[in-house]
């Protein structure tokens, strides 16, 4: 089998762009991603669009704006995993030799609030009053700070690290720092979770170049290795969000499975990595994923963002991109822009976000009804 790399990515920024068409997001990330590689669209020999929200045959509509190859390029859903769902398909056929080029991308244009609960839930759980997906993040978080004694100042010191970040990365949604008062004292949404901990959905797109490591050297300057791109569905159902936690029974979570697959195939452990990207969807969440990818022990996580050992020039930064709390959403591209992120800092081309002597970089997400997905870069050569 072959190694997979990647030699371009684009992103456009996420946010609100009420007046472009998906496609032209599309395009613009997939244009800054073939000029990133030094690659003309005629190159590509196979794509993956990945969406959630947007109509049936998206990938081909976009296909109509960069010109029409005639390559195939099918939709590809899998709710928040749904990108890395779709890097997965272009790492396989790039690794089993079937072709030698492969674009992934994602868009998604959603609107402002809360997302219709009838493609989310079971009419049971909307007729219960459980419609939202804050609600589940919420018990959650309650019975994390019940079992461990995590504070709602660790679950804001999350947001406050983030929106830090996002303020140096010109492409993330919210450009304004913000103290711990003040997402303490932001709108309740649903206890212990604040207007100011959960990420906004937004529209983006953002994409990236996949090559064969025979050709890697014609395309782009520092071509980044696809060390493990891994995407599953959980066991147990998502009826109650903590199921999907390692138990005291011994079953491993979704993510601590998923990871633990990721980890094996690139022959790497969790202290080997410089960065990671992970699904802050709320800011509890982050400090839970601390735990499950293994960061730190169990009950530990809320301890590492008090140390600041992942903030930026800690231990192990943790989206420095500013993550999904200042990024925004765009559920189809999201793990396309962690991916965006992680390839900048191994290349050293992340600005004021840069971690010193990045090499290894993990990302990792998770979507409604089980989707879970981690992908592991390394310093190509
Ligand atoms: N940080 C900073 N500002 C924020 C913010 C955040 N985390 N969240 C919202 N705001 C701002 C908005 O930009 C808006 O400002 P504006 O009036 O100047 O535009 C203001 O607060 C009011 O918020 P609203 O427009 O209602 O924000 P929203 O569209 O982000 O909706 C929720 C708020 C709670 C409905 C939404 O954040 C939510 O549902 N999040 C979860 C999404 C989700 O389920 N994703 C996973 C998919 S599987």
């Amino acid at each position: 089998m072959g190694k997979a790399m990647i030699v371009g990515v684009g992103m456009t920024r996420f946010g609100r762009h009420p007046d472009t068409h998906f496609t032209r997001l599309a395009a613009e990330a997939i244009e800054e991603a073939l000029a990133d590689a030094g690659m003309d669209f005629r190159d590509v020999q196979q794509a993956f669009c990945s969406r959630v929200y947007l109509p049936s045959s998206t990938g081909a509509r976009v296909m109509e704006v960069m010109g029409r190859t005639g390559i195939s390029c099918p939709d590809v859903e899998g709710a928040c995993g749904a990108a890395v769902a779709g890097l997965r398909q272009a790492v396989m056929m790039v690794e089993a030799g079937q072709v030698d080029i492969a674009l992934a991308f994602g868009v998604e244009k959603i609107g402002k609030g809360f997302m219709p609960p009838h493609i989310l839930y079971e009419d049971w759980q909307c007729q219960m009053g459980m419609t939202q997906n804050p609600q589940y993040w919420a018990l959650n978080a309650a019975r994390h700070m019940h079992d461990y004694g995590t504070t709602a100042e660790q679950i804001a010191k999350v947001a406050v690290k983030a929106k830090r970040n996002g303020v140096k990365n010109p492409k993330a949604f919210f450009q304004r720092e913000m103290t711990v008062q003040e997402v303490l004292a932001s709108p309740l949404v649903t206890d212990p979770l604040r207007l100011y901990m959960l990420c906004s959905p937004v529209d983006g797109a953002a994409a990236v170049i996949v090559v064969s490591d025979k050709i890697a050297h014609r395309y782009g300057s520092r071509p980044v290795e696809v060390a493990a791109c891994v995407h599953t569905v959980s066991r147990y159902p998502l009826l109650n969000a903590s199921s999907f936690c390692s138990t005291p029974s011994g079953h491993p979570s979704v993510y601590a499975s998923t990871s633990a697959s990721a980890y094996e195939a690139a022959s790497i452990g969790p202290e080997d990595f410089d960065l990671a990207e992970v699904q802050d969807n709320d800011a509890f969440s982050e400090l839970e994923y601390y735990e499950e990818l293994g960061f730190c022990a169990k009950g530990d996580g809320g301890r590492l963002i008090d140390d600041g050992a992942t903030d930026i020039g800690g231990r192990l930064p943790v989206n420095t991109s500013g993550g999904l709390q200042a990024k925004g959403e765009p559920l189809g591209a999201s793990h396309f822009g962690q991916i965006y992120e992680i390839v900048h800092q191994i290349r050293g081309q992340a600005d004021q976000r840069q971690v010193d002597g990045a090499r290894v970089g993990m990302a990792q997400v998770f979507g409604a009804w089980g989707h879970c997905g981690v992908s592991v870069l390394k310093q190509g050569w």
